[in-house]
């Protein structure tokens, strides 16, 4: 087998379109970018704390820049400080959520739907006429999810189509009016809309879901002063409260290492037949872990290390974020087919694209149930998917919203389309690394969405 560097690193014809040729050993410890979800977040608190907040670590991802991007136009002061090609330090200097204003212009949100729906939910308690915008994917991304509930809250709110997609504005009011909302479909993003809506409302706001989502926003609003109350639901499912008024303390934080970026790492560890990859401090939360868990169902041998900050390293949980971490090794395996269920698609929503090239690499029929959120991301990523892998002789098929991949397959390098989705993209290139010949991948610079230098990080892992 023999290796190749992008055509596009190495300075090649079509920047366009990268190469990814098999390798022959895969060794190292991959970079990550720090966690995008967390990320956002870190800087959307920031701006409703007073005072200065540092996070550390942060991903340097174009989504998060957008985010820091559209605080600063807000009336928070954002600073870059030590950064790499993967991480960026913030220290973000904010009078507080009753000293920011509405921007002189329209918020463009550019790719990113974390940052549309979250910060809208700010907005709906920020008074001022605010207009949100982003690029083609997220004019076409469901926003009624949260208009619903945030017009219900009391603010006022207008999109396209119905009011359910993007441009949007949004009139904001205070105080808003606590709600007790029911997700249709479980989201974080939804879930965290609401509650930082719920800051701004009278009273006790609440939003109960079926599955348990990421909680990040939980977990950082308590870390930065907010109570925040969680209720099993009978029958399944949680309740999530806040109580309004409540002001958001200012905080340092470090960001941990993303679980959906080493996602790629882990299927590429597991898949290729010579690998030992190490993945240093990896968020290890519950309501992340699920790609994990799923390859290990699978047969994948992936040991996990707890990293933590008491003196014993013991705790295996970060005093800043509440989040816990743990250095993740993985090693080559022979895979089985599983079956994924409605609610492990949800818990592994953003990893669905990379389970499924594993899923080619597994004896028997792997079954993803219940996937039809795969097609309201950057792309519809069912779609995506079937195209993507069926180029490269994998066994594909969809069956309304299910997923059924036969294997294990020999895959076959072939050109696969993007369709500038940053998952499809790292999914597509992973797969490069075991298919033989040249597999080629249209719109590579879009990886940098959530991981910036992933091609690099892809070169350098070979050994
Ligand atoms: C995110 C939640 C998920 C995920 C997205 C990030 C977040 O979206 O797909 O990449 O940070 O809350 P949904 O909650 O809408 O499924």
């Amino acid at each position: 087998m023999t290796t190749q560097a992008p055509p596009n690193l190495a300075g090649g014809a079509d920047p366009d379109v990268a190469g990814v040729r098999p390798a022959a050993r895969l060794r190292g410890r991959p970079g990550l970018p720090g966690d995008k979800s967390i990320s956002h977040r870190a800087l959307l608190l920031a701006a409703l704390a007073e005072g200065t907040s540092e996070i550390q670590a942060a991903g340097d991802g174009a989504d998060v820049r957008t985010t820091a991007g559209l605080i600063a136009r807000l009336g928070a002061s954002v600073e870059r400080g030590r950064s790499d090609s993967r991480r960026v330090d913030y220290r973000v200097s904010s009078p507080g959520i009753a000293g920011l204003h509405e921007a002189d212009g329209i918020l463009d949100c550019g790719n990113s739907g974390t940052t549309t729906r979250l910060i809208a939910g700010i907005l709906a308690g920020l008074p001022g006429y605010h207009i949100l915008d982003g690029d083609d994917s997220l004019r076409r991304r469901p926003l009624a999810r949260i208009i619903e509930p945030l017009r219900e809250m009391g603010a006022e709110v207008h999109a396209r189509r119905g009011n359910s997609l993007l441009p949007m504005t949004v009139v904001g009011h205070s105080p808003l009016q606590a709600i007790d909302h029911r997700t249709a479909v479980p989201s974080a993003q939804v879930k965290s809309a609401i509650l930082l809506a719920g800051l701004r409302a009278e009273g006790r706001t609440t939003v109960r879901e079926s599955v348990a989502t990421r909680d990040h926003t939980e977990r950082m609003l308590r870390a930065r002063g907010v109570a925040v109350l969680r209720t099993a639901l009978e029958g399944g499912g949680l309740a999530i409260s806040v109580e309004g008024g409540t002001p958001v303390q200012a905080v340092l934080e470090t960001v941990p290492a993303d679980p959906s970026a080493a996602a790629f790492w882990l299927v590429a560890g597991t898949i290729h037949p010579d690998a030992e990859l190490t993945l240093p401090a990896v968020g290890i939360n519950p309501t992340r872990r699920a790609i994990i868990d799923l390859l290990r169902r699978m047969g994948a041998s992936i040991e996990e290390r707890t990293v933590g900050d008491a003196p014993d390293g013991s705790s295996g949980v970060d005093s800043e974020t509440g989040e816990p971490l743990a250095d993740l090794i993985v090693r080559s395996s022979e895979l089985r087919a599983i079956d994924v269920s409605p609610t492990d698609v949800a818990q592994a929503i953003d990893e669905i694209p990379i389970l499924c090239l594993a899923a080619t690499q597994a004896h028997g029929t792997t079954t993803i149930r219940g996937a039809s959120e795969l097609r309201s991301k950057e792309s519809d990523r069912i779609a995506g998917i079937v195209a993507g892998l069926t180029a490269l002789g994998a066994q594909v098929t969809v069956d309304g919203d299910d997923i059924t991949i036969s294997g294990p397959t020999r895959l076959i390098g072939a050109p696969t389309d993007s369709r500038s989705d940053h998952r499809l993209a790292m999914t597509f290139a992973v797969a490069g690394l075991i298919a033989s010949g040249a597999t080629t991948i249209s719109d590579p610079g879009c990886a940098s969405i959530s991981y910036p230098g992933f091609f690099a990080v892809l070169e350098g892992v070979r050994a």
